[in-house]
């Protein structure tokens, strides 16, 4: 285990976690230039995901005690230590989900050892007891929130993003939006 933070959370009753990749300062870049060259806050509305939050989710664990987080810490060296994989991801499109008005880059060939990654993580936390979801898993990036657009631009260009390690990520709320704070890390084997 790599705790970046091991006092985490420890002052709230309840706190948001995830376990997510976390693209570096490059490909969140990117990303974000992607999202404002394309002009998608004057074509669909809504709010553009700071770029620094940039991120895929892998697992939403949702709010717990914060003394679970040990236990979350625990899950994620089990995974790691089964041998979880390094793999690359490709954007090569944008989308958008009218269901949440959510416009996303949309990774374009799933790698084997992303959605197997996010089934460990998936079966350990339910195996401890966490309560998860049960939505099929559809991994995404998301760039913009209430969005209403008819359209999407193209890319110019596919972004490649070499995904090395994965994070455990507490989420606050504040009155400009999410804050994200890693509080773990682990790296994947290549
Ligand atoms: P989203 O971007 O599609 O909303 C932190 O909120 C991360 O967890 C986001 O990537 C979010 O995905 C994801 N997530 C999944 N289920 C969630 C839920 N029920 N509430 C909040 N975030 C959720």
């Amino acid at each position: 285990m790599r705790a970046i933070n091991e006092n985490a959370g420890t002052e709230q009753r309840f706190v948001r976690f995830f376990f997510a990749l976390w693209p570096d300062d490059r490909v969140q870049k990117q990303l974000s230039d992607a999202v404002e060259r394309s002009r998608l806050e004057p074509l669909c509305g809504g709010r553009k995901t700071k770029t620094e939050n940039i991120h895929l989710t892998l697992v939403f664990v949702g709010e717990v005690n914060p003394g679970k987080l040990e236990a979350l810490c625990q899950i994620a060296d089990r995974v790691k230590g089964s041998g979880a994989r390094a793999f690359d991801l490709v954007v090569e499109r944008m989308g958008y989900w009218k269901h949440n008005k959510i416009v996303y880059a949309a990774i374009a060939k799933i790698p084997q050892e992303l959605t197997d990654l996010a089934s460990a993580l998936q079966d350990a936390l339910s195996t401890a007891g966490f309560s998860l979801e049960q939505r099929a898993y559809k991994p995404h990036i998301t760039l913009m929130r209430n969005a209403s657009c008819r359209t999407l631009p193209e890319l110019a260009e596919p972004i490649a993003w070499r995904v090395r390690e994965w994070m455990l990520v507490k989420s606050e709320q504040t009155s400009s939006g999410s804050n994200y704070v890693p509080v773990g890390r682990w790296s994947l084997d290549s």
